[in-house]
Formats: C-alpha cells, sequence, structure tokens
C-alpha cells in the first residue's frame, strides 16, 4: 500500500490505473480506524479493483468547543489496519492541501437545511457544511467511481447521497452496515473517550433503539415511542439529545403510510456525544 500526503502523487497514481481500466473506490476516514471502517474497505473491495482510503481529520466540521484538538491521531496504526484490509492508497494529506486558501476563508458547499438543520445539525451548527465541503474536496481530488459511507452516520449518507446529485458528481455511493461491538455498541473513534463504567452504560443506547422498533412494530404512535425513548436514554445514565424516528429514504417526517423508517438517536456520555440508529421496516 502506498501511502501518499501530495496531491499530485494522488492524481498520478489514480490517473494510472483508471488509465489501466481499473475501478477506484474511495472511502474516506477521519483515522482512528476501528472494525467498522475497515469493513468500509472490505465492501469497497467488491465495487472496484483499487482502494484509496483518506485519513483527514477535518477541521471545519468541528464546532468551537469540540474535539477537533483531542481527536485521535493514530496514523501508523491506520496504516497497518488499511493494509491489512486489501487498501492500495492512503491518502493523508496535511490541512494546507485541502484548505489551500486557509480553513476560515474556504468556499464551502451548503447542504440543504433541511437535511443539515435538523437531527446531528441542529445540535451540531455548520457540522454538514464542513462534512460536505471536505467530501466534495475529497471527489474532486480522488475522481473515483464509487464511494463508500456507513449508516452508522445515517444523516450524514443521505447528505453525502444528496450533494452527489446535486453537484453531478459521477460516483456511486455505497452505504455498509453499522458494525456493531459484541454487546451492541456501535464502533466509534469517539468511544475511547469512554471510562470503564461509561462504557459499561454506552450499549443502553443500542438496547433503547431496539426497544423504541418493537414498540414501533407494536403500533405505538411515533410521539409515544420518541418520549419513551427519551426517557430510557436518560434513564440509563446517558443524556439524550434527541430521538427521532423519520423516514429512511429522506428523513422527512413520516406520516400514516410510511412504513420505512429510521430511529436515530444522540446522547452524551461523560466526554463522548454518541449517535446511533436502526431502520425500523413496518411492512
Ligand atoms: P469517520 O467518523 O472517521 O468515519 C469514516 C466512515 O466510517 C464514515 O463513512 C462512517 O459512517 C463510517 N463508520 C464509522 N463507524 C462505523 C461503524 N461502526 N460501522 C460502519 N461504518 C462506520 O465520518 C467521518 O469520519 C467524516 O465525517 C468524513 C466523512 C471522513 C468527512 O470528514
Amino acid at each position: 500500500m502506498k501511502v501518499v500526503e501530495g496531491i499530485s502523487a494522488l492524481r498520478s497514481q489514480v490517473r494510472a490505473w483508471r488509465a489501466a481500466g481499473e475501478r477506484v473506490v474511495l472511502v474516506p476516514t477521519m483515522g482512528n480506524l476501528h472494525a467498522g471502517h475497515l469493513r468500509l474497505v472490505e465492501v469497497g473491495r467488491e465495487h472496484g479493483e483499487r482502494i484509496v482510503a483518506s485519513v483527514f481529520v477535518n477541521p471545519t466540521q468541528f464546532g468551537a468547543g469540540e474535539d477537533f484538538d483531542k481527536y485521535p491521531r493514530t496514523l501508523d496504526a491506520d496504516a497497518k489496519g488499511l493494509q491489512g484490509a486489501g487498501a492500495d492508497l492512503l491518502f493523508a494529506p496535511p490541512t494546507e492541501a485541502i484548505y489551500p486558501g486557509g480553513v476560515a476563508s474556504a468556499t464551502i458547499v451548503e447542504p440543504p437545511p433541511e437535511l443539515a438543520n435538523i437531527l446531528c445539525g441542529a445540535f451540531r451548527p455548520g457540522h454538514f457544511r464542513g462534512v460536505a465541503t471536505v467530501v466534495a474536496k475529497l471527489f474532486n481530488l480522488v475522481q473515483p467511481d464509487v464511494a463508500v459511507f456507513g449508516e452508522k452516520d445515517f444523516q450524514q449518507l443521505m447528505i453525502i447521497r444528496r450533494l452527489t446529485t446535486d453537484l453531478n458528481f459521477p460516483i456511486d455511493i455505497v452505504g455498509v452496515p453499522t458494525v456493531r461491538e459484541a454487546d451492541g455498541l456501535a464502533m466509534s473513534s469517539r468511544n475511547g473517550y469512554l471510562s470503564v463504567d461509561e462504557r459499561a452504560i454506552a450499549p443502553a443506547l443500542h438496547g433503547c433503539l431496539v426497544d423504541a422498533a418493537d414498540r414501533l412494530r407494536a403500533g405505538v404512535l411515533i410521539d409515544d415511542v420518541e418520549c419513551g425513548t427519551i426517557r430510557a436514554v436518560d434513564g440509563a445514565g446517558l443524556r439524550c439529545e434527541y430521538v427521532s424516528v423519520r423516514r429512511a429514504a429522506d428523513l422527512g417526517d413520516p406520516g400514516p403510510s410510511d412504513k420505512n423508517l429510521v430511529i436515530l438517536v444522540a446522547a452524551r456520555l461523560g466526554a463522548a456525544r454518541l449517535i446511533d440508529n436502526l431502520r425500523c421496516n413496518l411492512n
């Protein structure tokens, strides 16, 4: 596996692969990789011959007071993991390569507010603008045929699908189901912020989603499921930010005829902000 920091080396390698008729797959990450990230690489290999993984802790998607400075940077271990999972190139650019005009005054990509200002976007103003901006840049830099993202970040995946359509990127977006620990906790780099006691509490988040899905399928009203799940998350020892039942197709408010739903949750636990979601089909 090649490790590349510069844009011209990245472009010439990708150009050579494409000239040889090979399909290029991009897996964007912020590093500190775990089995969830590596699963994206494995799935990517089913969609093309060459895998480019990026590791870049993107400053524009972190708000003031968030964990940008302490976000774990573990590039050597990440490179080993990516090599083992079958990646062909690790792109790990310096900030100046991604934001040549400076972070504060960069040209930005603004995703539609009805997707970007709800749920996590309501609690992290500007977060999805930062995500959309860096993903558009990575798409332009790598020019992949396929890009792979996790359903763990369901709202992010939805916004990236929309950005790909709206900005006419000729890229197939592949979503990968959430990879979980044995106790149900969704894998996340931020789980590393949890103390031993908090780590024991954290799987309750997934448990609450499973209960919520059961109640929806039993015919309980959405409002009641949301309120009950917020209470259950708080009762388990987390501090719930939101629980919301949405249409899985577009994150809109579900009506009586909508059967394909997703339950999304965000909660704080110690120094960590945890998110999770569960699909729920009422058919
Ligand atoms: P990061 O949090 O590092 O996640 C990189 C990718 O891994 C995302 O597509 C995310 O959804 C996926 N992922 C994380 N945990 C997962 C799990 N448990 N199961 C399956 N997939 C999982 O998301 C970002 O970085 C950034 O916002 C990024 C898209 C790279 C833009 O900076």
